[in-house]
């Protein structure tokens, strides 16, 4: 299995979050397990974690389960959305925690798997389902969204310029057939993409992400699972977040800044507890992979490290 994943970032995620894994009784929870590369490091170097790992793909909880079976006594791995992560943590006895990981979007073998419909690169069924047993579909999206639908999808989630145009060509040519592969999808948009505007990157990149932003809800469920994730760390807890696409990067930026801000009124002078953040920023910023590891993996040239600590309980 090595190779197909190589986890992002995995030193610099192993340092910020050692302080808080050092201690007897750790917990790490893992939001996006994926193929367990960042989780088998982290068992690996501290001897007495207990890890909980979530991942909504089956396929990939099942490939993490063979790949940390040395582990299997200290570990938990649970099939849903990382939105869950506080219910879990309470389900196995395990709140609060010392440290948290997300590892966001899609993993290398989702990728791979040409049948489940990620990549424009292979012809495959609409499907794009991180957990194929639930929820819809980009084919029935493609099918039944009006074109209006389609368009915001793609200006929200793609940044598509041409979303307009695209929406309106999808809609035209579902008339005639429905679409229901990849390969249809992606001769359209490259037909629909004037010779002028043909920037750099495929035409059908952005429409592809936005596809699978919606068909899997995830700037929904990042949206509720960050600020769950920071309620489930303990004191001196860590939080490292690694996000590819600046939509996730920027609901991160967002969360982290509300509670590592004071929310005293701008006009009293003393700061109250009650108003003191309960969270610190350790990463100024976004941290971005070194050049030797964007040389040697791509994947991780987009992307965006976050961390911060708890400092306080709550009130
Ligand atoms: C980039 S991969 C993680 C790779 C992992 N860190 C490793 O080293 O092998 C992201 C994983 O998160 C999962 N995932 C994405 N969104 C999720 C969500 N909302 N809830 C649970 N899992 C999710 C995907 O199915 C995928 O397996």
């Amino acid at each position: 299995m090595d190779g197909i994943h190589v986890p992002v970032m995995l030193d610099r995620t192993l340092e910020l979050l050692a302080p808080a894994l050092e201690r007897d009784g750790a917990v790490l929870v893992d939001a996006t397990l994926g193929l367990a590369g960042h989780a088998e490091a982290f068992l690996t170097r501290f001897p007495h974690l207990t890890l909980v790992g979530l991942d909504r793909d089956p396929e990939a909880l099942e490939l993490a389960r063979r790949r940390l079976e040395p582990f299997a006594d200290r570990i938990h791995l649970v099939h849903a959305v990382y939105d869950r992560i506080a219910e879990v943590a309470d389900e196995l006895g395990l709140a609060p925690v010392a440290g948290i990981l997300f590892d966001l979007g899609v993993s290398s073998m989702q990728l791979d798997r040409a049948e489940r419909g990620f990549a424009y690169s292979q012809d495959a069924p609409l499907d794009m389902r991180m957990d194929p047993t639930s929820g819809t579909t980009a084919e029935r999206i493609l099918a039944e969204y009006d074109e209006g639908e389609l368009r915001r999808i793609f200006q929200r989630y793609g940044e598509e310029k041409l979303a307009g145009r695209y929406a309106r060509r999808i809609v035209e040519a579902r008339e005639s057939a429905p679409l229901t592969r990849s390969g249809q999808l992606v001769d359209l948009l490259i037909a629909a993409t004037p010779m002028a505007v043909r920037r750099a990157g495929h035409p059908a990149k952005r429409v592809f992400q936005a596809l699978r932003i919606e068909v899997n809800a995830e700037l929904a469920a990042l949206e509720r699972a960050i600020p769950a994730a920071l309620d489930t760390l303990d004191v001196d807890g860590r939080i490292v977040v690694l996000a590819y696409q600046s939509l996730e990067d920027r609901i991160v930026k967002r969360e982290l800044a509300a509670r590592t801000t004071s929310t005293a009124p701008a006009d009293l002078p003393v700061e109250l507890p009650e108003h003191a953040p309960r969270f610190r920023l350790l990463v100024r910023g976004a941290e971005l992979a070194g050049d030797d590891e964007r040389t040697a993996n791509p994947r991780s040239t987009p992307v965006r490290l976050r961390a911060a600590i708890r400092t306080r309980r709550a009130a």
